[in-house]
């Protein structure tokens, strides 16, 4: 047995959207084993309705409150995702210039952008400002610098946050917590003050908000009642000083439900932020979120068919056409992934680890589950519609999947699986 317990999933974990009708499992109205058929394996299959109901989740719990909901691309940065997100109302955080030129091709509002990470390069800073982003999340005062000489030389000002490190336990994964001080995110609680005073003297820069995001799959209010607490104090701190700030951003972070987990729900978080920043005097500001997986996560799968099936003496393996290389949390972060096989069989299950084709021993997706299989068999990776497709590579010169949307009992085809021309691309021998 390994860390992992072993246990069945019987039934879909996250998503309503993904469901058994007639044996099968579906995607809204489209069956996945046709899916698997018509378009081959590995394949990613995503719900247009579960985007859209996770949207709404927020939206509502925003109510009247004055709120831009930012969606954390990185998660998931298909155009038609983005697409899909925009036309719902959403802005965007990105990384990256590679992100912002997606948010541009998608023909979204940059004016609803915020540009977060610590290492962004001058061409990335002018990309964002020809474009009119709403704000820079600023991670420290040597970026400070260089943004303020970037945007004078252009002639421009760029809108800028602080992005605080208010050293708080998110109480999650180490390699996703982001907001504790031996992090290299943000500038230090405690130097804040002095970085906002010089950011309001800087030439080319406009002090607008302040910023923090300080982990992953958070399923527990608390760290961010506390990182609120600390801003709240920072905030009041810059007001005495003279610096007026229009907007609070409190990252992304709400965490899914994977397994057993009780996700927290947007408006549980948000009615306590409100009250907060209603009885502390500072309802005028405007909220920003940036999630990320909790808008994508539950609302993909990933399926995979069975290529053999190894019964060794100390483990059985189903071994798949799916690997590390297109799903990479199990190897990565050990993290666990519901699977459910796409058309269950009666027999009874017995103890499998699910691995891939790799050479790799972390090449693993699954462990210990109890499933009945023959080769052949599909089955649906749950929980993979975030920081699945994103971080999956060419190892072992393997193309990378498909990607589908399904809409109701229709489906697109969003992504084309990769070809040996595409792995090749740029390649080239010496003469
Ligand atoms: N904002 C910032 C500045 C971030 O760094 C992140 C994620 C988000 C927003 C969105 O966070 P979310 O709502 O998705 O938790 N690959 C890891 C997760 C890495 C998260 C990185 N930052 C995983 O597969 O669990």
């Amino acid at each position: 047995m390994t860390a992992q317990s072993a246990k069945t999933t019987a039934t879909p974990a996250g998503s309503p959207n993904f469901h058994y009708k007639n044996g099968v499992l579906h995607a809204e109205g489209v069956s996945l084993a046709a899916l698997a058929n018509d378009l081959g394996t590995p394949l990613y299959v995503y719900s247009r309705a579960a985007l859209a109901t996770a949207f709404t989740a927020y939206q509502q719990a925003a109510g009247s409150h004055s709120v831009l909901i930012c969606y954390g691309m990185k998660a998931n940065s298909n155009l038609a995702v983005l697409k899909e997100f925009a036309r719902l109302g959403s802005g965007f955080d990105i990384v990256s210039g590679g992100e912002l030129a997606r948010v541009l091709a998608a023909g979204a509002n940059p004016g609803k952008v915020v540009f977060s990470g610590v290492g962004k390069q001058v061409w990335e800073m002018q990309a964002a400002l020809n474009a009119g982003v709403k704000c820079f999340n600023v991670e420290s005062v040597p970026e400070l610098k260089r943004l303020s000489s970037v945007a004078t030389q252009m002639g421009k000002t760029a809108p800028v946050s602080l992005r605080v490190n208010p050293d708080v336990d998110a109480k999650t994964h180490p390699y996703i917590s982001t907001g504790l001080k031996e992090n290299k995110f943000g500038i230090a609680i405690e130097e804040a003050a002095e970085a906002y005073k010089l950011a309001s003297t800087l030439p080319g820069i406009a002090v607008v908000g302040v910023d923090c995001h300080i982990g992953s799959q958070i399923t527990e209010v608390d760290p961010y009642l506390d990182a609120l607490d600390k801003l709240l104090k920072l905030i009041a701190q810059l007001d005495s000083m003279g610096i007026k700030l229009k907007h609070l951003d409190l990252g992304g972070g709400l965490g899914i439900r994977y397994d057993d987990e009780t996700p927290l729900a947007p408006k549980v978080l948000l009615d306590r932020v409100f009250t907060q920043l209603q009885t502390r005097g500072f309802g005028h500001l405007e909220l920003v979120l940036e999630p990320g997986r909790s808008l994508v996560g539950n609302a993909g799968v990933m399926l995979t068919t069975v290529q053999y099936l190894k019964l060794t003496e100390a483990r059985n393996f189903a071994i798949v056409d799916a690997a590390m290389n297109d799903l990479m949390r199990p190897a990565l972060y050990e993290a666990w992934h519901g699977v459910l096989p796409v058309a269950p069989r009666t027999t009874e299950g017995v103890l499998y680890d699910v691995v891939g084709p790799v050479c790799e021993s972390a090449d693993w997706l699954a462990r210990a589950r109890t499933l009945s299989l023959e080769q052949g068999d599909v089955l649906a990776i749950e929980s993979a519609g975030a920081y699945g497709f994103v971080m999956a590579g060419n190892y072992n010169s393997r193309p990378r999947p498909a990607e589908v949307m399904v809409d109701g009992d229709r489906f697109h085809v969003i992504r084309q699986r990769e070809t040996f021309e595409d792995l090749i691309r740029g390649e080239s021998c010496l003469p």
